[in-house]
């Protein structure tokens, strides 16, 4: 898929505020700071459509990028941002819950992992309530150019293995750079192939 056209559509601080629109939906998703809205601007080929941020926490609410006029990306803000206060993390906890349970045009959500670092507990137990909730997702290795090739195996390996102490298959898994652009053909047509699939609910 050629993404001719993207464009930033607004913030929107919970699902009830939501675009009332029934075009096919895709959620980012991950811990603060693993390159979320990168991937975002990676994909559409726009440098800055969503903001990055060295400093975790930058994604606030629910932002929407409509692509080719057809799609949806939804950039969420990350989860376990520890510096943020308890009250401000409840409430975007429920706020990423409410989105994930109510969408109906989401069709597939995309779990961000950091590729330079060991498994995390946040992330296996956010997996793992998405699984209770039966909700579709993938998995999106994130920064592997900072990897040497061997570290990049190891790693993803071991985070492999830790998911099947608990699950039985493994969901399918996109090995990414937003500073290569590793991974972005094969994301893209996986979208594309889902949205072409996607039947509008009334
Ligand atoms: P929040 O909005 O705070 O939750 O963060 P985010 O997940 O949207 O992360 P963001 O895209 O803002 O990236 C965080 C930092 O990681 C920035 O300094 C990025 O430049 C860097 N980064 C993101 N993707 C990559 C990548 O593929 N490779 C490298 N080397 N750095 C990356
Ligand atoms: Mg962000």
């Amino acid at each position: 898929m050629e993404v001719h056209k993207a464009e930033y559509r607004g913030s929107f601080p919970n699902v009830n505020k939501c675009p009332n629109d029934t075009r096919p939906e895709f959620a980012f998703i991950g811990r603060s700071n693993v390159g979320k809205s990168s991937l975002i601007n990676m994909l559409t080929g726009r440098k800055e459509i969503a903001h990055t941020s060295k400093k975790p926490g930058k994604t606030q609410m629910l932002n929407y990028f409509l692509v080719n006029q057809q799609w949806h990306l939804v950039d969420l803000p990350g989860y376990g941002y520890a510096k943020r206060a308890k009250t401000t993390r409840v409430k975007w906890r429920k706020m990423i819950q409410d989105y994930l349970v109510k969408r109906h045009n989401l069709i597939c959500t995309f779990i961000l992992i950091d590729s330079n670092v060991p498994p995390q507990k946040i992330d296996l137990e956010f997996i793992n309530w998405l699984g209770e909730m039966h909700m579709p997702f993938l998995i999106v290795f994130t920064k592997v150019d900072r990897l040497k090739p061997e570290e990049q195996e190891a790693n993803i390996e071991l985070f492999r293995k830790t998911m099947l102490e608990t699950w039985e298959e493994l969901p399918l898994q996109f090995i990414t750079s937003s500073r290569t652009g590793e991974g972005r053909t094969e994301m893209l047509t996986y979208i594309d192939g889902l949205k072409e699939e996607y039947l509008p609910y009334d």
